[in-house]
């Protein structure tokens, strides 16, 4: 039976037996050992399981085990107790209660306190105390510390973990959802545009500007004068030896509209200048070599090489042009004056070079 445990009941019947003196006493010392024996039962329990604490191995929760994580001794130590003096106790790292104030935990957190760390719990510790400043944590409250010592645990966790290396790509990719926006907004500014384009009000300013534009460029061509450009009415056509005799030139027809015709006439050798025009309806007659004759493609009318008509409709003769011997040896042609055979005028010296 001696392993038995004894009840509270025992227990307190023991105690007080032991106290109470066996003969009589004075009253004065009867008050002293009442004064030094336990009061109450929750004194007596009390004092009972502080003599007969025995290491549990349940770990505390909440506050606790912050102590615990702050220690990083928490496993290490089984017989960490429950209940806010063990949490003290734990802080303070002694394995024995010792009595101490708030102040004095807190120095302890701090890492000023007497109390040393377990020497299994050495460098959890230190990181704690590494990450909580003291001279930052002087003067703060308890909670204050508290949730400094919780900061720091969770600090020195991410300081222990490994930076992370985000691999970043070369170039920013094109969001799907950007491009999509984008293309939209190409697609809205087009049909916008061509809905501008395409409204009555546009139509008419674009036909009042247009009207206003050609109305100005004709008055504008309006105000400046036609001219007409023509070749000169006097050419020179080279010296008489280029002009065999009975010859008909057309070198000058096609530039100054002439023949230049190097013919005998009435017993005289001269040279002449004809006109192209045939005097029917002014079509150009062609001089047809074989037939040494003029021949008009029109209407058939025929010329000699002298110019009178002899076929077709032609009514009178081919025209002369005025022509002269330059000072400098050639000669030198004036279509501003004409010569007509039937008034008499090819008599006129000024429309033959004798040669
Ligand atoms: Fe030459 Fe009529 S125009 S024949």
């Amino acid at each position: 039976m001696s392993d038995q445990k004894p009840s509270s009941d025992d227990i307190l019947s023991k105690i007080r037996g032991a106290a109470k003196p066996a003969g009589d006493k004075p009253a004065a010392a009867e008050e002293s050992s009442a004064a030094a024996a336990p009061k109450g039962t929750s004194d007596i329990l009390a004092s009972i399981k502080g003599g007969a604490a025995k290491p549990k191995a349940a770990a505390p929760a909440g506050t606790a085990d912050i102590m615990a994580s702050i220690k990083g001794g928490a496993a290490a130590k089984p017989a960490a107790p429950a209940g806010t003096a063990g949490i003290l106790d734990s802080i303070k790292g002694g394995g024995a209660a010792k009595p101490a104030g708030t102040a004095s935990i807190l120095d302890s957190i701090k890492g000023g306190g007497a109390a040393k760390p377990a020497a299994a719990s050495v460098a959890p510790k230190a990181a704690a105390k590494a990450a909580v400043d003291p001279s930052k944590a002087s003067g703060m409250s308890a909670a204050d510390m508290i949730k400094a010592a919780r900061t720091s645990v969770g600090g020195s966790v991410e300081a222990t973990a490994a930076p992370k290396k985000v691999a970043l790509p070369s170039k920013p990719l094109v969001q799907p959802a950007a491009a999509a926006k984008a293309a939209d907004t190409r697609r809205s500014f087009l049909s916008d545009a061509l809905t501008a384009v395409c409204s009555p009000l546009f139509v008419a300013w674009g036909s009042l500007i247009t009207a206003t534009a050609a109305s100005s460029l004709a008055m504008a061509r309006f105000m400046m004068p036609n001219v007409l450009v023509e070749p000169p009415t006097k050419f020179k056509i080279g010296p008489p030896t280029d002009y065999g005799a009975s010859t008909v030139s057309t070198k000058w027809k096609a530039q100054f509209g002439v023949w230049i015709v190097n013919d005998e006439i009435d017993g005289q050798q001269m040279i002449y200048a004809l006109s192209t025009v045939c005097t029917h309806l002014g079509c150009t007659p062609n001089w047809l070599e074989g037939e040494q004759k003029f021949k008009c493609p029109c209407h058939g009318s025929g010329f000699y090489k002298s110019g009178v008509n002899f076929e077709g409709p032609a009514p009178r003769p081919l025209e002369r042009h005025g022509i002269r011997l330059a000072e400098d040896g050639t000669l030198e042609v004036d279509k501003s004056v004409k010569f007509q055979k039937e008034l008499g005028q090819w008599d006129n010296a000024a429309c033959f070079v004798p040669v």
